[in-house]
């Protein structure tokens, strides 16, 4: 029943109650760990954790960077993944158009997002993101590029791509 409130509006309503409750049986600047509080705690704690583990993703201050970081050095103009795919990370709309033969991103649909499948390398070695530069670095050595910080993306990061597409793809 929570599940679809934002997090600030379950903190304010326990908040709310709480000091209702301290109303009715006076208790008001009184012991907080007096058992009446103790049960509201066990009752809204968990719930509150658990609105604030849905918080939305958003693309400026959590995927950008990660796209920035680690796909930019080959998906912009002029570099090898721009070049041979069409793809890039330059902005939101690059990102949302896809490669040359289409989008990548399918909004709401982690599962039927190409992109998703790359960066957790479900796909063909030979196109699991970000391109192979260490271990098989002789087999595609004209894709190492020298300086680049650019990774395989952690578990955390795969992850909030995926709940960033599952919850719209939004520009925001
Ligand atoms: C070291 C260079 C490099 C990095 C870093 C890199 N890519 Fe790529 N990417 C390529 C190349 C090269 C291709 C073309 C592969 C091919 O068609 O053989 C490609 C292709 C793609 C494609 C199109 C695949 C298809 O369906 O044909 C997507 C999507 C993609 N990359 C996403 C990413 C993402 C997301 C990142 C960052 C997490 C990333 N790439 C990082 C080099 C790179």
């Amino acid at each position: 029943m929570f599940s679809q409130q934002p997090a600030w509006r379950i903190i304010a309503e326990a908040g709310r109650l709480v000091s209702t409750k301290q109303l009715i049986d006076g208790s008001a600047g009184g012991n907080i760990m007096q058992p009446s509080n103790v049960r509201l705690a066990v009752v809204f704690l968990p719930l509150l954790i658990t609105a604030c583990g849905q918080r939305e993703v958003s693309f400026e201050r959590d995927i950008n960077p990660i796209l920035q970081n680690n796909c930019a050095v080959c998906h912009s103009s002029g570099r090898p993944g721009y070049i041979k795919s069409g793809f890039s990370v330059a902005t939101y709309q690059d990102v949302m158009k896809g490669t040359r033969y289409g989008r990548v991103i399918i909004p709401g649909s982690s599962i039927s997002s190409t992109l998703v499948r790359l960066i957790n390398h479900q796909a063909d070695p030979s196109i699991n993101m970000p391109k192979e530069y260490t271990s098989i670095e002789q087999k595609h050595s004209h894709y190492i590029l020298p300086g680049s910080n650019a990774r395989w993306l952690s578990k955390h990061d795969r992850d909030l791509i995926t709940k960033w597409i599952d919850q719209g793809a939004k520009d925001n």
